[in-house]
């Protein structure tokens, strides 16, 4: 057994979740219909769809979730008997504007969410809080289009500020868009849903239509980060990105300059977040496409004044890449480009485990971005087993959780990043985001519910509850 390096006393130890995978209640208090809402189960073989409305014959898993609306009281409990001193959550804009486009709140939403940061004081938890994680209005999609339509930018900063007057003194450390670079995969209509509320027929050009909503998504949040800090200037407003490291997979110098682009693709939006300006690289493409991305002198000037305080990111696991016979330009299509690593293992849902690559990464994004980080997701989806005596023994997510937490603890103190806190996914068992199912479980929390809702809805101690808790009631030393 490893021992790992004390990290300081101030450091956030927690666990982060998003409120349409925990909280179900998809009706209550005034509530509006979210994409989530709308998208049916799935498997890691069969995609979740979205379907126009919701249907009879469909099964709707975040319509339920794990009734964290209703249980939170106990749920924090819990969470602060592991010892968790930060919670990561989002607020579901449907539940503050159900449609979107209002000019008022709704009073019942903020409501619940002040009463829900309030719980987490009382249980010795700080919330973080993500403003929009894959869980828009519908009705901005049907009827604007999703993020392509500049009109966003007006609703979500209304929704951002009005959610900072309300909690700025509850909630310190926000992020406004979740993981906004996994659009980068723009082959697959499901990620450019969940990020953008884009819904695309054949003829348009993907990729030109993720760009600019990309851009339009920058706008809002670097206003959202100029509001935040003229409302009170204690908030801490971050971005949101999926790291997954991509390597090359041999050292010919083709393979070396393909995943350096394929790492300037997948993570230019933190070039424009946190340095506040696009890579020249990516205009010089844009003019080769032929893409005119809507962007004005104003909109530079913005996304320079509205850098954000930080880079939150999620990590789970790296990618390959490697030239093949490309010659002329230099692309990343994460469709077609990726390969394995033979190096690796993966999950049962193919997710390549690789701990050193969280290391890799946060040095990456240190040397380019210079700004504080926070993981604010890494886990390990697994089938768990409950043991006839109510009990499951998980001691391939303690091993996951061990070799991550050492890497990251070695990335703080052998090489000097600055690490807010750690937040690994799913600490109590929810709905999967991108499969639907309730029995991909990342949690030391077991939830006794199946893919359809059905079961008791206990919440079991897995054995990695009482892994974590050592480990934070040592500060990381105890892995
Ligand atoms: C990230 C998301 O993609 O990873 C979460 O921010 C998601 O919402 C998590 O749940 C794990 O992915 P999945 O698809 O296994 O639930």
């Amino acid at each position: 057994e490893t021992k790992g390096y004390q990290l300081t006393d101030d450091f956030l130890w927690g666990g982060a979740v998003a409120a349409h995978q925990l909280e179900g209640a998809w009706q209550e208090d005034g509530k509006g219909v979210s994409i989530a809402d709308v998208m049916t189960a799935g498997s890691k073989d069969h995609p979740r769809i979205v379907t126009d409305t919701v249907q009879d014959d469909q099964v709707y898993p975040n319509h339920w979730g794990i009734d964290f609306y209703h249980q939170y009281p106990s749920d924090l409990k819990l969470f602060a008997d592991m010892g968790l001193n930060c919670f990561r959550t989002s607020i579901a804009w449907t539940r503050i504007f159900p449609n979107g486009d209002e000019t008022k709140p709704n009073e019942a939403g903020l409501k619940y969410y002040e009463d829900l940061f309030n719980e987490c004081h009382k249980n010795g938890i700080q919330p973080v809080v993500t403003l929009s994680h894959f869980e828009m209005p519908y009705h901005l999609v049907k009827e604007y289009g999703g993020w392509r339509n500049k009109k966003l930018i007006e609703f979500f900063t209304r929704f951002a500020k009005v959610c900072f007057e309300r909690f700025h003194n509850q909630v310190k450390y926000w992020m406004t868009f979740n993981e906004i670079n996994n659009q980068t995969n723009w082959h697959d209509p499901h990620p450019l849903l969940q990020n953008s509320g884009l819904i695309l027929e054949d003829d348009d050009n993907w990729e030109e239509a993720m760009f600019q909503a990309a851009h339009n998504e920058f706008l809002a949040s670097a206003q959202a980060v100029t509001i935040a800090h003229q409302i009170d200037d204690q908030l801490q407003v971050g971005a949101m990105v999926a790291m997954c490291p991509i390597y090359p997979l041999t050292a010919k110098p083709e393979d070396i300059l393909k995943a350096q682009r394929a790492m300037e693709y997948r993570y230019y939006f933190g070039d424009v977040q946190a340095l506040g300006e696009y890579p020249q690289w990516l205009l010089n493409y844009w003019k080769r496409h032929d893409y005119e991305i809507d962007i004005t002198d104003e909109d530079r000037q913005t996304l320079k004044s509205g850098v954000v305080d930080y880079i939150g990111f999620s990590y789970y696991m790296s990618f390959a890449t490697e030239a093949k016979g490309q010659t002329n330009e230099l692309t990343f299509d994460e469709d077609h480009d990726l390969v394995n690593n033979p190096y690796l293992e993966k999950s049962d849902w193919g997710w390549q485990i690789d701990p050193v690559g969280l290391r890799y990464g946060m040095n990456w994004m240190n040397d380019r971005w210079h700004k504080p980080q926070f993981i604010v997701e890494n886990g390990f989806g697994a089938y768990d087993q409950l043991t006839d005596d109510g009990q499951v023994h998980d001691d391939y997510r303690i091993k996951y959780f061990h070799d991550h937490i050492l890497s990251m603890e070695k990335a703080v103190v052998e090489d000097g990043i600055d690490l807010i806190g750690y937040t690994p996914w799913g600490h109590i068992d929810l709905i999967s985001a991108s499969t639907g199912e309730m029995k991909k479980r990342y949690g030391m929390i077991y939830v006794d519910q199946d893919d359809l809702g059905h079961g008791s809805g206990r919440r079991i101690k897995k054995d990695s509850f009482f892994w974590y808790q050592k480990v934070i009631a040592s500060r990381g030393k105890d892995l």
